[in-house]
């Protein structure tokens, strides 16, 4: 376990101010420091480091956050190497030797680490250097790998035995970590067996390039007959979530960063392929579709995505699918031909087409979807109908003219029973309804809001009044007492009310126990902090405080019922209207 004492005297021997600035150029205004945020591309600063309560917000994309947090997010490392660099920046040495008693920083799952880079070492000397590993070298030789690529994506052979991994590994690893690993299966009669065998290994890393699970593939037919899946992944274990978890990524993200683009693409050999053409800013799903924690994953290295997925028709159903998930980052999609993916593509062409494919050959979201969706019987009045109104939305939303004209230009020489006047129409048509649609939403928004959605200018009263009363329990036990004693009390604001439980449980909420919450508790916590409280309390502050939330709650809620008197006059459900309007009138008495 982390020692907490020592995680906050690291936090206090360091000014954040001086961290950040060492990344970021930051100049003084007022009480704070201004800068242009890391973390989304902007002109105008809005990048704040407020230097007395040590923390920074950005009021462009609402990142906020600690010292550790900001290593965290600017670095892409966990909390715990946050503490550790933050920690060599402060001098301080985090491994205790005085005091051998005390727990110190080691990483909990400094061992589970440890077995995979044995595993890994071990799988790539039974390639490297054996007999046995000979002919898989063979196999991935004939498949165009070099031993300089062999060895960068350190890849391994697991042997074709039942329990060769385990005799190696069982003296010098705890029966924990042996089956907590996923490296590993357990009989019933207690026989361990290892869970690869006969399987090209590809070691798995995150994103700081420790190896966190494995994937193998197949390489010879089996010789019963077995139906064997071609790659089978680790199951899921503390270090390995495989829909957060990009394959490369380690390497890719500098490339990435460099290029401010990353391709993204099916499968491990097409990454593979990518960099034997030169291209090293590639990653792959490890054989799960994209989730929107791999995107969010991802958006901490480039804000820009090249989807390159198979061309055959699985490739393009799972592009559709991947655009969904990756509407907040700029997109290019690239087609392979002829049903190819990327490594194919490499064999039956070069390095040098792949590379050019890949780079010269994009399109936009817009072009992919007009080819992917155009009906077969382009003659079909009612097939053109359905095929304008599924794509017009589409264009409406590209943000450049230029590029708007140009594909109702494109799709208008597609459709025999359409002119350019007419689609532009339908294009325009759809934006208004757009536009129309978040406007309501937006409104809706406001009516039960989350912190995370409004901006700190335009804060909701409640929120406004339930920040100011945790802060004040934050900083003065008693009231935090006093709140606690009342079963009946709980924050309307989810995110307060989480971070309320936490005060509530350890009487404080440390960078820890806050790096384990989801984005928009922490958010919560540090717009909390950004209300400027003098640092006394003054006669009958909380009381008014008090009596502001429970208006606005009841305002809320007031309105809540209105909306539900509108929706159900206008559905004709005049029962419930009549019902929820009674309510309303109750309601309006209690307040008055
Ligand atoms: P090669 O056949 O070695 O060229 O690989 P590929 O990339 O062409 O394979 P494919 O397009 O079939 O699969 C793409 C990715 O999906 C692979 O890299 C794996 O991550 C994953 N995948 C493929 N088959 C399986 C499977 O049977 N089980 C699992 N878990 N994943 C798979
Ligand atoms: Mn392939």
């Amino acid at each position: 376990m982390v020692d907490k004492e020592q995680i906050a005297e690291i936090k206090n021997s360091v000014n954040i101010v001086e961290i950040i600035g060492e990344v970021v150029s930051l100049s003084k205004a007022g009480r704070n420091y201004l800068g242009l945020c890391p973390f989304h591309g902007e002109k105008t600063p809005s990048f704040n480091v407020v230097e007395d309560k040590q923390f920074y917000h950005c009021f462009g994309c609402g990142r906020s956050g600690d010292v550790f947090k900001f290593i965290e997010e600017y670095r892409g490392v966990t909390f715990m190497d946050a503490v550790q660099i933050v920690s060599e920046k402060a001098g301080i040495a985090i491994q205790n030797q005085a005091r051998p008693h005390q727990p110190t920083l080691v990483n909990p799952n400094q061992e589970l680490y440890d077995i995979h880079q044995e595993a890994s070492k071990f799988y790539q000397a039974i390639l490297m250097t054996t007999k046995m590993g000979e002919e898989a070298r063979n196999y991935l030789h004939e498949r165009g790998l070099t031993d300089e690529v062999i060895r960068h994506f350190q890849l391994g052979l697991a042997p074709a035995e039942g329990n060769y991994l385990y005799r190696n590994l069982s003296e010098k690893f705890s029966e924990k970590v042996i089956t907590d690993s996923g490296l590993f299966t357990i009989s019933d009669a207690g026989t361990v067996f290892d869970a690869f065998q006969d399987r090209i290994m590809f070691p798995l890393t995150d994103d700081t390039g420790r190896v966190i699970a494995f994937s193998g593939r197949l390489w010879k037919e089996a010789m019963d007959g077995s139906h064997q899946a071609k790659y089978k992944n680790s199951r899921s274990t503390r270090l390995f979530n495989k829909s957060f978890e990009l394959y490369h990524l380690d390497q890719a993200k500098t490339s990435a960063k460099k290029l401010r683009e990353m391709y993204v693409m099916e499968g491990f050999m097409d990454v593979i392929a990518a960099y034997r053409a030169g291209i090293e800013n590639a990653v792959a799903s490890m054989g799960t579709a994209l989730t929107p924690e791999h995107v969010h994953h991802l958006s901490h290295f480039t804000k820009k995505v090249i989807l390159t997925y198979d061309g055959d028709k699985a490739g393009l159903e799972a592009t559709v699918k991947a655009l969904d998930v990756l509407q907040d980052l700029d997109l290019e999609i690239v087609r392979i031909p002829d049903q190819m993916d990327p490594d194919e593509y490499l064999k039956k062409t070069s390095p040098e087409e792949l590379a050019s494919l890949l780079k010269d050959s994009r399109i936009s979201k817009v072009e992919f979807l007009m080819h992917y969706w155009k009906p077969s019987y382009i003659e079909n009045l009612q097939a053109q109908i359905e095929f304008v109104e599924k794509l017009a939305p589409i264009i409406a939303q590209t943000q450049s003219i230029t590029a708007q004209n140009a594909y109702i230009y494109k799709l208008a020489d597609l459709l025999p029973d359409f002119d350019y006047v007419q689609v532009e129409q339908i294009v325009n048509n759809s934006r208004l309804q757009q536009r129309e649609a978040t406007q309501k939403s937006g409104a809706s928004k406001r009516s039960n809001f989350s912190v995370d959605l409004l901006p700190n200018r335009g804060m909701s009263r409640l929120v406004k009044a339930e920040n100011h009363l945790l802060n004040r329990m934050k900083d003065f036990p008693m009231i935090l007492n006093d709140y606690r004693l009342r079963s009946d009390f709980s924050f309307d604001t989810p995110e307060l009310q989480v971070l309320y439980k936490l005060l509530c449980q350890n009487g404080e909420v440390t960078s820890q126990d806050l790096s384990e919450q989801p984005e928009g508790v922490q958010h919560a916590w540090y717009r909390m902090l950004e209300e400027d409280l003098p640092e006394e309390i003054s006669d009958g502050e909380l009381e008014e405080v008090e009596e502001t939330r429970q208006r606005e709650l009841l305002r809320k809620e007031n309105q809540q019922i209105g909306n539900k008197v509108k929706e159900a006059s206008s559905t004709g459900d005049a029962e419930t209207a009549l019902l929820e309007l009674e309510r309303l009138i109750a309601q309006k008495r209690r307040m008055e």
